[in-house]
């Protein structure tokens, strides 16, 4: 019979949960059997959600995406929950509070129905989705992700949703098609208005930190942009002062989506300013000629401006304006990110 352990989750505002783990069980496993849902998502070690700091203890680490879990945040004692085997007793501090941990499966899923599907770049779906029944309420923090589930399927894909919550059970994707892909296979041929989706509760702790009057510059790649308008719109029904600057970047001219969405709200927001940024451009693109990262980089230069930065889209695109932000001296625990990172990488 394998050995048991336990393990000891902290959270952010200094609660805690102990459970047993087997030997041969997963942390993220062994609270699942015990109805305690920390926070994760693909639960292949790929997309980083139940991340945390082992502050005691030994285990050994299962397959897992470098993508997810970068060789010195490993060194350094970060954990994915998903894929982390206890081999002692284990204390792991993880990034989000108390009220974020589910103690029941129903608490953790809720029905939705398509109301809107479109297409609004070459390349990008808009799906609006409503939540059924009584309770209308959708909590979540702007930045965060849901977990939809292909209807008639057990397959569930990790989106941003880019409105802010409400209690009118809406919310709104922008999901970027990859050929192939079974979301956006689903979504191009088969999704309908009235079908329903069921969804995960909100998870991943992207999101805005309160840093004072301190300018907040969002750099977004692609879809990208749906945790960033979330966090923006957010902003802005608070009425928040600081200035805040959206890098808004595609590949082509085709690709870009939302120009009136984000020109409607910089109007409205006087704090707000826009930098659209097309990468290979023809001679009628007006807007920014460059990759996201050239832009930021030229601002960044010339101003000398030190804000907190929020970076969010493919792996590549938030390493490489990780990289800059770095090298122009940005200090790390102000860059916050959410990488896109595929399923199952
Ligand atoms: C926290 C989080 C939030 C996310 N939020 C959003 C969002 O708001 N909008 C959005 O569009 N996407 C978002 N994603 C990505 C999304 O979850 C899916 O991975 C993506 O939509 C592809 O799903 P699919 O089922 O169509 O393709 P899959 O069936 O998962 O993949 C098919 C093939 O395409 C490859 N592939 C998948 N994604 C990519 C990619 N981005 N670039 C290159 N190759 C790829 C896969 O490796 C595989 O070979 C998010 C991901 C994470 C982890
Ligand atoms: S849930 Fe652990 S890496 Fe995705």
């Amino acid at each position: 019979m394998a050995n048991t352990h336990q393990v000891k989750i902290i959270t952010q505002d200094n609660e805690s949960v102990t459970f047993e783990c087997r030997s041969d069980e997963d942390v993220i496993s062994a609270g699942l059997r015990q109805d305690i849902y920390l926070m994760a998502s693909c639960r292949e070690g790929g997309c980083a959600t139940c991340k945390g700091f082992c502050a005691k203890g030994d285990y050994i680490m299962g397959k897992y995406s470098f993508q997810a879990l970068p060789d010195e945040e490993e060194a350094a004692g970060e954990v994915l929950l998903c894929r982390c085997y206890p081999t002692t007793d284990i204390e792991v501090e993880v990034p989000y509070t108390y009220d974020r941990i589910s103690f029941s499966p129903e608490d953790l899923y809720f029905e939705t129905e398509v109301t809107e599907i479109s297409q609004i770049s070459s390349n990008v779906m808009r799906l609006l989705l409503k939540r059924t029944g009584d309770d209308l309420q959708i909590k979540f923090d702007s930045g965060q992700f849901f977990d939809l589930e292909i209807p008639n399927t057990t397959t569930t894909r990790s989106y941003s949703p880019a409105n802010t919550a409400n209690k009118k059970g809406e919310l709104e994707f922008l999901i970027r098609i990859v050929d192939g892909g079974k979301f956006s296979t689903y979504l191009k041929n088969d999704a309908k208005v009235g079908q329903k989706i069921q969804v995960k509760s909100a998870s991943g702790v992207f999101g805005l930190k309160e840093n004072g009057f301190t300018p907040r510059y969002f750099v977004a790649g692609g879809t990208g942009l749906a945790p960033v308008l979330s966090m923006v719109r957010r902003m802005h029904e608070w009425e928040e002062p600081q200035k805040c600057v959206i890098y808004f970047g595609v590949n082509t001219q085709e690709e870009v989506f939302f120009l009136q969405e984000l020109e409607k709200l910089a109007k409205d927001m006087k704090t707000l300013e826009l930098r659209i940024c097309v990468w290979k451009y023809t001679d009628d693109w007006h807007g920014e000629k460059g990759s996201v990262v050239d832009i930021l980089r030229r601002d960044l230069t010339e101003t000398g401006a030190k804000p907190d930065l929020y970076l969010c889209g493919p792996p590549g695109m938030v390493d490489a304006t990780f990289a800059v932000c770095d090298e122009l001296g940005i200090p790390k625990e102000r860059i916050y990110l959410e990488k896109f990172l595929p399923s199952g990488s």
